[in-house]
């Protein structure tokens, strides 16, 4: 691991720097035991001027296991892949995998390279990108033991065996576009053949893959459980259509977590709704249910403290925003829990009066702007710091260097989240009262 570098800041404080070449490795060890300090009393000694990812691995092993000890059917056999994309920090990774998850959906070589370096032949990868480059596929498929790849066209598959000098160990995913019409973020456009021109790929796949699969994707953060049924009486239909044995149905990411204004049913109605709609299907009972969660198992397991730079009227000049941590925050508008927090200087306390607040991020650029509303205390000023809730997934993975905004620090804390899917509101606010300053 390489040194922080430390500058002084005033004459108590420090700032400790983490740029983008030594964030590797970082990490105090994890602490489970709820002893870890809370965001509150590790911003008030920090008062960092940089953004702050507060790390629970307490929740990301409750969310992990909570999957694992759910997605289970009587008759068929599951499987719990984490997808990367959501959240590929190292620490994330490694407790993850230390609460039970060896299965991972991979898109890239370079998310490949890293779980190949943390876990190396104890985690199975899955490459569930539909359009891959060859020269990838055959890295995975020669160098990394990948055997479960997807596609959604003839030209994939014939690319994909070539790649592999047409493997006959190959595990072969058809991905089908299914309607998103109830997730807030569609993914139905880009990928997936559409069903009724199906039938002939799905045979052909048959044909040439040791194991044959569906997938689909019912759009990120998927507000009706409903939706998994659906798409699950399109791949029946797939089925009888086309006659085929199915080894494999993977019901994909889209598992919800709980925001402002999108206040999910909890997980175990979807779990009913896909596991209950199996039940009146008839696939094969070799037939293994899979699923791909991304944003479930980490957004509440993460948050983001940042600081109030300026405020004009109810706009608050923050130090990240849409380039940075707060993407969704800007293009899919997604509205966050907020907390506010004050130290120091300011000696006047925070109202408990709420208004709402607009953001802006610190770079140049107007798209740098998110309209929330984010309720937080009237009288915020600048210097005041705002924990940002749910933002374990979509959230580091999607950071950009520009106008060199990228540097941030990295906490691990032991209160629960600002809101919460997997524990009752009581309790996430018993835990938030004990842990407040
Ligand atoms: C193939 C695939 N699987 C799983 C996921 C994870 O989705 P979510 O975070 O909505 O669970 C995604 C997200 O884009 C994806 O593309």
């Amino acid at each position: 691991m390489e040194p922080e570098q430390e500058t002084d800041r005033g004459q108590n404080s420090k700032i400790y720097y983490l740029n983008n070449s030594n964030k590797k490795g970082n990490y105090p060890q994890h602490n489970l035991s709820n002893q870890l300090a809370s965001v509150c009393q590790q911003i008030k000694e920090l008062q960092p001027i940089l953004p702050v990812y507060c790390l629970r691995p307490h929740i990301l092993q409750h969310a992990t296991r909570f999957f694992l000890d759910n997605f289970l059917h009587h008759k068929h056999q599951t499987k719990v892949m984490y997808s990367v994309k959501s959240n590929p920090d190292e620490a994330v990774l490694k407790q993850m995998f230390a609460s039970g998850i060896v299965n991972f959906d991979v898109a890239s070589f370079v998310e490949i390279q890293l779980i190949h370096s943390l876990f190396g032949d104890k985690a199975k990868m899955f490459f569930m990108h539909p359009i891959k480059a060859k020269e990838v596929i055959k890295e995975a498929y020669f160098n990394y033991n990948i055997r479960h790849f997807s596609l959604d066209s003839f030209d994939e598959l014939e690319k994909i065996l070539l790649a592999t000098n047409n493997a006959k160990d190959l595990g072969l995913h058809l991905r089908i576009s299914i309607p998103n019409s109830h997730s807030a973020i569609d993914l139905s456009g880009k990928f997936g053949i559409l069903p009724s021109e199906s039938v002939s790929l799905l045979r052909k796949i048959r044909s040439v893959a040791e194991t044959c699969g569906i997938c689909f994707h019912v759009g990120s953060q998927c507000m009706d459980p409903l939706e998994y049924r659906n798409a699950i009486d399109v791949v029946k239909n797939i089925i009888n259509q086309s006659a085929v044995k199915l080894d494999v149905l993977d019901v994909g990411g889209g598992f919800p977590s709980i925001y402002p204004g999108m206040a999910p049913q909890g997980l175990q109605s979807y779990f009913h709704e896909i596991f209950d709609s199996i039940a009146k299907a008839n696939f094969a009972p070799s037939c293994q249910i899979w699923c791909e969660p991304g944003r479930a198992l980490v957004a509440e397991a993460g948050s983001l403290v940042v600081r109030v730079e300026g405020r004009k009227n109810n706009m608050l000049y923050l130090n990240d925003g849409t380039y940075g941590g707060l993407f969704d925050a800007g293009h899919p508008g997604f509205i966050y829990p907020a907390k506010a927090m004050r130290f120091g200087e300011n000696s006047v306390n925070l109202n408990s009066e709420l208004a709402p607040f607009g953001f802006y991020g610190p770079t140049c650029d107007s798209l740098d702007t998110m309209h929330g509303p984010f309720y937080l205390p009237s009288n915020i000023a600048t210097g005041d710091y705002i924990e940002i809730g749910q933002l374990g997934a979509y959230s580091c993975s999607i950071r950009t260097n520009f106008n060199g905004f990228n540097n941030y620090l990295q906490i691990q804390v032991g209160c629960n989240p600002l809101s919460s899917l997997y524990f009752s509101e009581k309790q996430v606010q018993l835990n938030q009262q004990n842990n407040s300053n």
